[in-house]
C-alpha cells in the first residue's frame, strides 16, 4: 500500500496560533490558541501576537500531534501560512516551519491565508465525505481583513471577481460593536444580541459602489455619528436598545454583501455557492446564503464554526493539494503581509 501523505499545517498571520495534521485529506486534529491579550486593547496589538505566537506555536504543535496520533517522523510534508497578514506574526509561523522542515528533512509549502480559507471546504471529517463544492463556484470570503467575491475555477485558480474598497465586512462589525461597548472581536457578540433583536428598528443608508465592488466604511461611520447623536438626547440610549443596534446593523451588513454576490451569481451563472472567513460563522449571513440557495436553486456550502475563523486545518488541507502538485518552497522563502490569491 502506498505511503499515506500526512501534512502538518501551521497558521499565525493574525492572533490565532493554530497546528492542523491532515492525512489524505482528512483532519485527524486542529489545534488552535486563541490570544485573550488583545481584548484590552479593543483590537490585535501587532506587537503582542508575534510574542504570544512564539510562546503558543510549540505546545500547540504538541498537541495537534499527539491528538492526532502521528509521530514526527509520519509527517510528509509542513505547510505554512506565508501572508497576507500581520508580518511579525507570520514571521513566527514561517519560522517554526523553516527550522521543522529542515530539522525533520521533509518538504517545505508556503500557504496563501485567502487561499486557505476557500480551500476550508475541501477538508475531510471522514474518508467517505464528499460534500464538497464543484468548480467553478462563487465564494464569498468575508473576514476582519478581507470581503471578496472570489470565482474559484480550481484548486489554485482563483479571480477575485469583487473586493472591498475600504474596511472589511468583519471590520465593520468589530467597529460597530466597539461603538456600543462590546469587547473585541465584537462580530459574534453582535451575533449574539442581534437573535434577541428586530432588524427593521433602525436603518443605515447603503454605499453606491460600482460593479461588484465593497465599502463599509462609510456604514461604520454612519453608525457612530447615529449612536452619539441618540446619546446625546438619552443617555441610556445604547443600553436600552443594544439588541434592536445589533440586529439592524448585522441585517446592514448582510444586506449590502447578499447584493452584490448575487449580481455575482447572475453574471458568472454558477450553480455552487459558498461563504468562508470569519464573519461566515454569522447565523444571520449563514441562514441568509441558505435561503438564497432554496429560492435560486444553488447548492450552498457553509463551512462548520471550526473552519470559518483562522485555523491550521485549511492551511494544512491547502498543503495538500500543494503537495500532490509537488510545489514546494526552499529555505530562503520569506512571509509576505501583503500576497495576492
Ligand atoms: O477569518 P478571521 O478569523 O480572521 C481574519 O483573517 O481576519 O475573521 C475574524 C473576523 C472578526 O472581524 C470577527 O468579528 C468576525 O470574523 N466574526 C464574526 C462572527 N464570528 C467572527 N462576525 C460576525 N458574526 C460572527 N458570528
Ligand atoms: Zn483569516
Amino acid at each position: 500500500m502506498d505511503k499515506k501523505v500526512t501534512i502538518l499545517g501551521i497558521e499565525s498571520s493574525c492572533d490565532d496560533t493554530s497546528a492542523a495534521i491532515i492525512q489524505d485529506g482528512v483532519l485527524l486534529s486542529n489545534e488552535i490558541a486563541n490570544q485573550e491579550v488583545h481584548k484590552a486593547y479593543g483590537g490585535v496589538v501587532p506587537e503582542l501576537a508575534s510574542r504570544a505566537h512564539q510562546q503558543n506555536v510549540i505546545p500547540v504543535v504538541d498537541r495537534a500531534l499527539k491528538l492526532a496520533n502521528v509521530k514526527k517522523t509520519d509527517i510528509s510534508a509542513i505547510a505554512f501560512t506565508r501572508g497576507p497578514g500581520l508580518l511579525g506574526s507570520l514571521l513566527v509561523g514561517t519560522s517554526f516551519a523553516k527550522g521543522f522542515a529542515l530539522v525533520n528533512n521533509i518538504p517545505l509549502i508556503e500557504v496563501n491565508h485567502l487561499q486557505a480559507h476557500v480551500l476550508a471546504h475541501f477538508i475531510k471529517g471522514n474518508i467517505a465525505d464528499n460534500e464538497q463544492p464543484k468548480f467553478p463556484f462563487l465564494c464569498l470570503l468575508v473576514s476582519g481583513g478581507h470581503s471578496q467575491i472570489i470565482l474559484v475555477k480550481d484548486y489554485f485558480d482563483m479571480k477575485i471577481i469583487g473586493q472591498t474598497i475600504d474596511d472589511a465586512a468583519g471590520e465593520a462589525f468589530d467597529k460597530c460593536a466597539k461603538t456600543i461597548g462590546l469587547t473585541y472581536p465584537g462580530g459574534p457578540l453582535i451575533d449574539k444580541f442581534a437573535k434577541e433583536g428586530n432588524y427593521n428598528a433602525f436603518t443605515f443608508t447603503r454605499p453606491r459602489i460600482k460593479e461588484l465592488d465593497y465599502s463599509f466604511s462609510g456604514l461604520k461611520t454612519a453608525f457612530l455619528y447615529f449612536v452619539r447623536d441618540r446619546i446625546k438626547e438619552d443617555v441610556d440610549f445604547i443600553k436600552k436598545n443594544k439588541n434592536d443596534l445589533c440586529a439592524s446593523i448585522q441585517f446592514t451588513i448582510i444586506d449590502i454583501l447578499l447584493k452584490k454576490f448575487k449580481l455575482a451569481i447572475k453574471q458568472t451563472g454558477v450553480k455552487d455557492i459558498a461563504i468562508a472567513g470569519g464573519v461566515s460563522a454569522n447565523s444571520g449571513l449563514r441562514a441568509a446564503i441558505t435561503e438564497l440557495a432554496k429560492e435560486e436553486n444553488l447548492n450552498a456550502f457553509i463551512p462548520e464554526f471550526k473552519y470559518t475563523t483562522d485555523n491550521a486545518a485549511m492551511v494544512a488541507i491547502t498543503g495538500y493539494h500543494k503537495y500532490l502538485k509537488g510545489e514546494f518552497v526552499g529555505q530562503d522563502v520569506t512571509p509576505m503581509a501583503r500576497m495576492p490569491i
